[in-house]
């Protein structure tokens, strides 16, 4: 990604690689007709809305509108810039891009994204030589001796060690000309509060880089190697960094989650390495955050359960009380596994063994379930403890946003506490007044409401144009874009013109001239939408299109001509008196 990416690199990139393949290694997809449908990435839905053609190499969502090609795909999902994406696949694929110095006009336009990346590739680099080389390092492998974690596993979550003073990774960064202030930005170093300079962030900890779903070095976590505070750093959020979206250990975990159809969320990083030694590998963890509706998103591209692991019931209720609302609303399974007080899962399985663990696992309650289990355990059930688990779970229950759902649970809580069912339901009726007037996001609001609702028959041309090129003699001839309502529309309509046939091919190929992100989507959407193309559907189109504007302006071709007259174009002006002789004929 550090390098420029020749154009005849590009056209063997987009040859080769398939959006099926690119899309199916992050999300869910099924053989739905000639295309591939799943739950999409990018919003909320129960039922598959987010469709990909493989003929077209395209995909496009139903449910909240957007689309593109295969590099969009990547850009969007990893948070890529276009020429990132571009070397992801060519690595995929195995096609060799010429790693050639840049120049320093290339440097200069290396964007701030791909720098960071660099500048964190650097980083990980050094802390991993400071931790297998450095003298210093020693007590840092004795310390990960202890836990357990052999080379291997340092080899493959590329752990490393911040060696004690204040200025080691800033000095390395000197010797490596990476700029002071590029290294605070990628929240490496931090500005002296008084006077100048900097000093290192992560000092005298064990690191691990924290990757993204395609294994680039995002951020770090430090843990101390004592009794320091606070045990754990993490960096903070850059524009690599997105905590909603990022979860330790997806990248090595991904293919054992979508092998086994569930994924484990533990919390903390030693806990993650320990699961992966004990052959547990479909694991990610939160890293001290809790789980967001992003999170989920993404998990539920590899797994259509998750297992949230806590080591105390308090812990437990607290997760499920918060994620039940996301976990219900985005349509995946959830369940809680409870591990005996004081065991985190990296104690555990060195205590009692991956079996253990999984027997464990098997009698995971589901959120609802659990959270009710644990309301009961605390009030009992005597009369004045059934009042307060009713009130206690009317505010998880309201988060319920589907009604089947939501009145299956209240039907089963009812039934397990042995109260009248309307009870229930009055108590939550009252929970979601409440929390419909505090809530801040407004109830039924899309994803994103994108405010352009494009002409219905212009865009039809547009799909008619991008697979069809055979039309585009016509389109010109009879200036249809001349009588285009929507310039927007227009604009694409002239550009696809413009492109076709020597610049681009496909409309696959076409997604990459496009830098507006509501032209991609629409793009995206006419080449999926519309049924195939041929020479007798496109003429019906044509002359619907002219009788409905016709109607709409009396004259429509009279004023094209004069609008053409005052443009100047007396090109236009002879096509369109012909046109106009054409008609007449026609009407005889
Ligand atoms: P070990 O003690 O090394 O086994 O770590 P642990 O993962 O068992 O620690 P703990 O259960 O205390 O924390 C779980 C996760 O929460 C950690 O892996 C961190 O990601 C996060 N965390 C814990 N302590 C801190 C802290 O002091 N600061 C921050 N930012 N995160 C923390
Ligand atoms: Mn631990």
């Amino acid at each position: 990604m550090a390098f420029f990416i020749p154009e005849d690199k590009l056209a063997e990139i987009r040859n080769t690689a398939d959006i099926v393949d690119v899309v199916s290694s992050r999300v869910l997809l099924k053989k739905a007709g000639k295309d591939y449908t799943g739950l999409c990435p990018f919003h909320s839905e129960k039922t598959p809305s987010f469709t990909v053609s493989p003929s077209k190499q395209i995909f496009h969502c139903f449910g909240c509108g957007t689309g593109g090609n295969v590099f969009n795909f990547l850009m969007m999902y990893d948070n890529l810039s276009f020429p990132e994406a571009a070397e992801n696949l060519a690595r995929q694929y195995g096609i060799s891009i010429s790693a050639r110095k840049m120049s320093g006009a290339e440097k200069q336009r290396m964007s701030e994204r791909e720098q960071l990346l660099q500048i964190n590739r650097k980083a990980a680099d050094f802390f991993r030589k400071m931790l297998l080389k450095n003298p210093e390092g020693e007590y840092a492998r004795n310390y990960l001796k202890n836990r357990k974690i052999n080379r291997d596993l340092v080899d493959r979550f590329s752990l490393g060690f911040a060696p004690a003073g204040w200025n080691g990774l800033i000095r390395f960064f000197n010797r490596n000309r990476v700029a002071v202030d590029m290294a605070e930005k990628a929240g490496l170093v931090v500005p002296r509060k008084s006077g100048n300079g900097h000093y290192d962030r992560f000092r005298n900890r064990i690191i691990f880089p924290i990757a993204d779903a395609s294994g680039q070095i995002i951020a770090f976590g430090g843990r101390v190697l004592d009794d320091e505070k606070p045990k754990y750093l993490n960096s903070p959020e850059t524009p690599v960094y997105n905590k909603r979206l990022t979860l330790y250990g997806l990248n090595a975990s991904r293919e054992a989650c979508r092998t086994h159809h569930a994924v484990f969320v533990v919390e903390g990083y030693f806990d993650l390495i320990t699961m992966h030694q004990f052959g547990i590998a479909n694991t990610v963890a939160t890293l001290g955050t809790s789980l967001t509706r992003e999170h989920v998103r993404r998990l539920k591209g590899y797994a259509k359960k998750a297992f949230l692991v806590f080591d105390s019931d308090a812990a437990g209720v607290r997760a499920a009380q918060r994620t039940t609302g996301i976990f219900m609303d985005e349509g995946m399974d959830a369940a809680v596994v409870l591990l005996p007080e004081g065991h985190d899962p990296d104690s555990f399985l060195f205590a009692r063994g991956a079996e253990s663990f999984q027997q464990v696992a098997a009698s995971a309650k589901g959120l609802v379930d659990f959270q009710i289990d644990a309301s009961i355990g605390r009030n009992g059930l005597n009369l004045e403890g059934k009042v307060r688990i009713v009130s206690e779970m009317a505010e998880p229950l309201t988060q319920i946003a589907d009604s089947a759902a939501r009145s299956i649970y209240i039907r089963h809580l009812a039934e397990r506490i042995g109260v009248d069912e309307t009870t229930v339901l009055e108590k939550i009726a009252e929970s979601r007044e409440k929390s419909n007037a505090a809530s801040d996001r407004p109830p039924g609001v899309a994803p994103d409401g994108h405010a352009w609702i494009p002409d219905r028959f212009e865009a039809r041309v547009l799909a008619m144009m991008l697979q069809y090129p055979e039309i585009h003699d016509e389109i010109r001839t009879r200036a249809v874009l001349e009588c285009f309502g929507d310039e927007r529309l227009k604009a694409i309509g002239e550009q696809i013109l413009n492109e076709y046939p020597h610049k681009v091919k496909t409309p696959a190929e076409f997604m990459n001239r496009l830098d507006d992100e509501d032209q991609r989507r629409l793009v995206a959407k006419l080449c999926i939408d519309e049924a195939p193309w041929g020479e007798q559907s496109c003429r019906m189109l044509l002359s619907q299109f002219f009788k409905a504007k016709e109607g709409k302006r009396g004259n429509g071709l009279l004023e094209r001509i004069r609008a053409a007259e005052q443009k100047g174009d007396q090109d236009l002006v002879m096509k369109l008196l012909k046109e106009k002789q054409n008609q007449m004929a026609g009407r005889h």
